[in-house]
This record gives structure tokens, sequence and C-alpha cells, in this order.
């Protein structure tokens, strides 16, 4: 059973990935309006990443006799201005829910819950990969800086490019 305090930690969470998976639903869209077309299914599948890693929370919410709430999301913006200026947002944003799972990996030693802490070290290899590969897209995109040609090869491959491909630690 959940202590209520770790429960409503855990809910939390569960806000944040939706609205990660929001933030990234609002890039796709932008580049897809830009005619990025890579860049844009890149976010689809970074929003569906997201979409996952709030089910996975909701149904081990539910399973430990907790109840996993549904709430009101912030809205993203709309327009980011350039993609490099979107990469490096969606870095910042990363960097941003891996302090949020820390904050939640320090709940549950406080809660002595020791169930919920090896269930979030999945969340702890999933933001070093996900840091990693907005690092990695960040030094590709230096590499091209104004090239046309580059751009239009970067927009092509990042399809092919998943957490999984630049993993530093193993699923
Ligand atoms: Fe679910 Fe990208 O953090």
């Amino acid at each position: 059973m959940l202590s209520k305090k770790l429960e409503k930690a855990l809910n939390e969470q569960v806000r944040i990935e939706a609205e990660s998976s929001q933030v990234y639903l609002s890039m796709a869209s932008w580049a897809e309006g830009k005619g990025l077309e890579g860049i844009a299914q890149f976010m689809y599948n970074q929003s569906d990443e997201e979409r996952l890693h709030m089910l996975k929370l909701v149904k081990y919410i539910n399973e430990r006799g907790g109840h996993a709430q549904v709430s009101a999301l912030n809205a993203p913006k709309t327009d980011f201005e350039t993609f490099q200026k979107m990469f490096h947002e969606l870095l910042e944003h990363e960097v941003f829910v891996s302090k949020s799972i820390n904050d939640l990996v320090h709940v549950t030693l406080e809660e002595k819950d020791y169930a919920t802490h090896n269930f979030l070290q999945w969340y702890v290899a999933e933001q070093i990969e996900e840091e990693a590969l907005a690092r990695t897209i960040l030094d590709k995109i230096n590499l091209i800086g104004n090239d046309k040609g580059g751009l239009y090869l970067f927009d092509r491959d990042i399809q092919q490019i998943t957490a999984n491909s630049v993993a530093i630690t193993p699923k």
C-alpha cells in the first residue's frame, strides 16, 4: 500500500509525464507545419513515449492500492521559432523531468517504500538515455550550422534516431 505522501508525489509525476507528451505533440505539430517531416515524426514518437511513461505510472499507482488521478494540464507553447531552439527546449525539459524523478526517488526513501524505489529505477535509466539523446541531437545540429544540405539530411535521418540508439545503459 502506498503512503498518502508517496501517492501524491507519484500523481504529480503522472501529470508531468502527461504534460511532456503534450509538449512534444505541440513540437511535432509546429515542425510538421514548417515542412520538417522527419523532425515532426521524431516528436510524435517522443510524445507517444511520454504517454507510455504516464500510463506505466497510472497502472503502478492503482496496482499498489492508490488512485491514479487524471488532472488538468498546462498548455504547451505553440511556436518554437527555430528547430534549433526547439531541441534546446527538449533538452531543458528532459533535465527538468530528471530532477522531478530524482525528487520522487527521494520520497520513496523517506517513506521506506523499497518496491516503489525499485519501480522508479526504470525511469532513472530512461532519463539518462533521454538526456543523452537530446545532447547527441544538439551536437549534430551544431555541426550542421546553416548548411541547407545538412539540414535536409538531418531531417531525413532523425526519424531513425531513438533513445535506444544512443543508449548508454542497458534497457
Ligand atoms: Fe518521461 Fe522524457 O520523460
